[in-house]
């Protein structure tokens, strides 16, 4: 169904990302950029621009920023992460090493600017306005998803609220400025936001479930690596909450070091999990967030028809598999 603005993206990235001198810092970028992610982002500029009736080509090249800073955060993330995997293969700094993915990044951030500013000069300042609030979002959630590794209590609204930084104001940014260069007035321009904050709330929820219950066939990430390393993902904290004293030892035991080892970890806390039947109340956290989601998307004043292509994103995000 997004076959045509996929390979427009497509396009875009393939000739505009070329490898140039010296090559360590071009090659992970092109690698990064060409491994096959979903491409999400990018989309979501595209339809916000679309369902205003605007002209998609004008927000083709900020599109391919939104995927670029959206690549350049995972290099730095999976440095922070400790993570060896990503779209099953090597991550950036474990192929090369850290700065190469740090040095990289840093090109990337400065190359996601050069296309967001390729679009009409009178939509510019607002493009970048929202872009940058936006980074700066990001880096605001990460070092809380970062704190949150050794702060010993976090509450489920901190841990919303984190993730609303680290991810969701992505999401939302990006449909944002598809919105502007297509058009929308302010208060569809809100509701757009809202719209995308709270699936990507639900999709960063559905991200944590993922780390625990995926298909490790398809999952392209370690699986259990958030429990390795610790992170106060929502499971953890469902789980603490509702654990029995017994319970509660267990898990807070079990995530006071990245000592252990992996398996005896993951099993250990997942057998925890399924005993408090956490991936269902994680599916109907996500549920609420996708309701208010669709209820946002509901009050913008364009057609059904005009809403169509979102609505279907959305709700296959929502049961990714990756
Ligand atoms: C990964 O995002 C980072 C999160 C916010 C969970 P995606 O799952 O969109 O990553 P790719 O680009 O499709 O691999
Ligand atoms: C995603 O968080 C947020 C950003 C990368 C900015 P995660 O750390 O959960 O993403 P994955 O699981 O590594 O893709
Ligand atoms: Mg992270
Ligand atoms: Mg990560
Ligand atoms: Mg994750």
């Amino acid at each position: 169904m997004n076959t045509h603005f996929l390979e427009k993206i497509q396009h875009v990235i393939e000739t505009e990302i070329i490898s140039k001198q010296p090559n360590l810092l071009y090659d992970p970028i092109i690698y990064s950029l060409s491994q096959g992610g979903k491409r999400v982002r990018p989309l979501l500029t595209l339809m916000g621009c679309e369902m205003f009736g605007g002209d998609v080509e004008k927000a083709l090249y900020p599109a391919v920023g939104v995927e670029v800073f959206h690549n350049f955060t995972l290099l730095h993330d999976d440095i922070m992460d400790r993570a060896p995997v990503r779209r099953g293969q090597p991550t950036v700094y474990k192929k090369w090493n850290e700065t190469t993915a740090i040095l990289s990044g840093d090109a990337m951030f400065a190359l996601a600017y050069g296309f967001m500013i390729r679009t009409d000069a009178i939509l510019v300042q607002r493009v970048i306005q929202t872009f940058n609030r936006m980074a700066i979002g990001v880096c605001e959630g990460q070092q809380y998803d970062i704190n949150f590794e050794t702060q010993d209590h976090v509450t489920i609204p901190e841990y919303i609220e984190m993730i609303r930084l680290k991810t969701s104001v992505l999401l939302g940014g990006a449909l944002e400025i598809g919105g502007i260069i297509g058009g929308a007035n302010d208060q569809d321009l809100k509701c757009l936001c809202t719209f995308g904050e709270n699936i990507g709330l639900a999709f960063q929820l559905q991200d944590d479930w993922l780390d625990v219950y995926s298909d490790v066939n398809v999952f392209g990430k370690i699986h259990g690596g958030d429990i390795a390393v610790n992170k106060k993902t929502f499971l953890y904290l469902k789980a603490l909450e509702l654990a029995n004293a017994d319970q509660s030892k267990q898990l807070k035991h079990y995530f006071s070091s990245v000592d252990f080892d992996a398996k005896e970890k993951f099993d250990a806390v997942l057998s925890i999990y399924n005993e408090l039947n956490i991936g269902e109340h994680t599916k109907s956290e996500m549920q609420k967030y996708q309701d208010i989601a669709m209820n946002a998307l509901s009050q913008i004043s364009v057609s059904e028809q005009a809403k169509q292509r979102l609505k279907q994103l959305a709700e296959n995000l929502l049961i990714r598999q990756n």
